[in-house]
């Protein structure tokens, strides 16, 4: 028997596609420990943020989101998240490459991310695709991807 593989599509996150998932996008964010975003969060205006955040569907279904924003220095990952039945399929992945594309457009030569310290899967995650821990900030740490222009 043929398996199908499934149609995994990027499109932008816009304030419509946040207001029509809200509760899909806080029902996925119960991963990340201590997590606090309402809507209003969601929606909050950031550099650029509409123009560099991105939303993830298989089969038509949201299944993931990353909200970037432009900083100086780079371009800065606020939140990635994947449904956790979704995990592992190179999703994570995926955005993350989205977001060094948009960062060459911009002429950043740098991603950058906060990431909980004591959250190994996540930073195994950022690890494995060669970010650096790059400061400490409380129970944060500030990791960096240098990419080439
Ligand atoms: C962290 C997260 C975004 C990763 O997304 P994902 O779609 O599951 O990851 P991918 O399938 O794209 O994995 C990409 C690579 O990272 C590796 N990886 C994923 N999780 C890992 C972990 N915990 N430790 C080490 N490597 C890991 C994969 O093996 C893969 O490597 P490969 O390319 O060599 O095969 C996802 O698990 C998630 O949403 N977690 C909960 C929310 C969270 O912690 N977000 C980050 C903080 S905001």
């Amino acid at each position: 028997m043929t398996m199908l593989q499934p149609t995994v599509e990027i499109k932008p996150l816009t304030p419509e596609v946040v207001k029509d998932n809200i509760d899909a996008l806080i029902e996925m964010s119960t991963q990340l420990k201590g997590d606090y975003w309402t809507l209003e969060h969601y929606l909050s205006d950031m550099n650029r943020k509409w123009e560099l955040s991105w939303a993830v569907y298989t089969n038509g279904r949201l299944c993931g989101f990353i909200i970037n924003s432009e900083k100086p220095e780079s371009l800065h990952v606020h939140r990635i998240v994947i449904a956790k039945e979704m995990h592992g399929k190179g999703i994570g992945k995926l955005l993350i490459s989205k977001a060094i594309e948009d960062a060459k457009r911009l002429g950043k030569d740098a991603v950058t991310l906060k990431a909980e310290a004591d959250n190994p899967q996540s930073l195994g995650f950022y690890k494995g695709l060669n970010f650096e821990i790059t400061g400490e900030q409380g129970d944060l740490v500030l990791m960096t991807l240098k990419i080439a222009p």
